[in-house]
């Protein structure tokens, strides 16, 4: 009777079992074995069991989607480096006055591979390529302790888009103007000088013959080869350290751009003449800066040079004479002007 009650019991727990269908398939060969059987679980357990696993799930996904996020984060990161492809919108200034500073499109020659790592102007150096409006290729090179973007365009030096030759920054051996009035046929001209800069020239020496004041360019457009037979007289003649007081190396001369030119007498004479003094007040109206203002040695590497004009256009220029206090472009945008040895 004990025995036929048991089994009826067990056939009745097996049919609720049963009934319920939730007990996992091969648990209940044990609980009719006698060992103790796994707990019952009631409805709301199961339910917990549930959500407690499909939290898991969602825990999961979540931290492989961070996962994921970082790595691509990290991978985005390392691509930052130097880009070679055509950014036409730097978030560095563009030469935006190139034609009326003269400078528009100053850039034949090779690139002379100037560093872009760090050079002997202790400026900043950034890494960004670009394609400018005039179709060549951008490097920027740096900024300036003042700020100003430095970029090379087939090795020559702008900062702030405005072409800067000097004992730091050399120009290409082959560099000619590429925007001359006359085309470029001598190793040196009066006449192979840039278009803009001739322009301005005009209405400055024809306003100077007004007040009776003769000026007239003594020196203008000079190759690399010319410069460096004269640089070699110089040496010469005062040796090396003087020389290179009052004359550049050859590649260092701003003579090369055709963007300057030398007035009159070419020496100290000049300064105190009626001349000399009525374009150290007035040239700047005409676009001209005294390229090598007095007591500026450290900045230009040069001594004074009261005949000695560049073109910059008239919005610089202006900067530039600060009142009647002549700034050098060297300290007016925070750059050096020395030779690397
Ligand atoms: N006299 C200037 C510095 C030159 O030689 O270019
Ligand atoms: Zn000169």
């Amino acid at each position: 009777m004990g025995d036929s009650r048991s089994r009826n019991v067990s056939q009745a727990r097996s049919s609720v079992n049963g009934a319920t269908g939730n007990r996992p398939a091969g648990t209940q060969a044990g609980s009719s074995g006698g060992r103790p059987g796994p707990k019952r679980i009631s409805r709301k357990q199961r339910e917990m069991r549930r959500k407690r696993q499909q939290l898991m799930a969602v825990s999961l996904i979540l931290v492989l989607l961070i996962v994921i996020l970082i790595a691509v984060l990290i991978k985005s990161c390392g691509n930052t480096k130097p880009q070679t492809d055509n950014v036409t919108t730097p978030a560095v200034s563009q030469p935006e006055t190139q034609n009326e500073q003269g400078n528009a499109s100053q850039s034949d020659g090779e690139n002379n591979n100037q560093d872009n790592g760090q050079n002997n102007s202790g400026n900043s150096v950034q890494e960004k390529e670009y394609t400018g409006e005039d179709g060549k290729l951008h490097k920027v090179i740096g900024t300036t302790e003042k700020g100003y973007t430095i970029e090379e365009v087939d090795g020559v030096t702008y900062v702030d888009g405005v072409l800067i030759a000097n004992k730091t920054y050399p120009l290409p051996e082959d560099f000619i103007p590429t925007n001359p009035e006359v085309p470029v046929t001598e190793g040196r001209s009066t006449k192979s000088l840039d278009k803009d800069l001739m322009t301005a020239w005009r209405q400055l020496q024809a306003d100077a013959a007004a007040k009776k004041l003769n000026l007239y360019i003594s020196s203008g457009y000079r190759s690399f080869q010319v410069q460096k037979t004269l640089y070699n007289n110089y040496v010469a003649k005062d040796g090396k350290a003087l020389a290179d007081t009052y004359s550049s190396r050859p590649g260092n001369s701003e003579h090369q751009t055709g963007l300057c030119f030398d007035l009159n007498s070419i020496d100290d004479t000049f300064t105190n003449t009626a001349e000399g003094k009525w374009v150290n007040d007035n040239c700047y109206k005409y676009g001209f800066c005294i390229r090598f203002p007095k007591g500026k040695d450290e900045y230009t590497g040069y001594q004074h040079e009261s005949w000695h004009l560049r073109y910059v256009g008239t919005e610089l220029a202006e900067k530039l004479y600060n009142g009647g206090d002549w700034l050098s472009l060297e300290e007016y945008f925070g750059i050096t002007s020395k030779y690397p040895d």
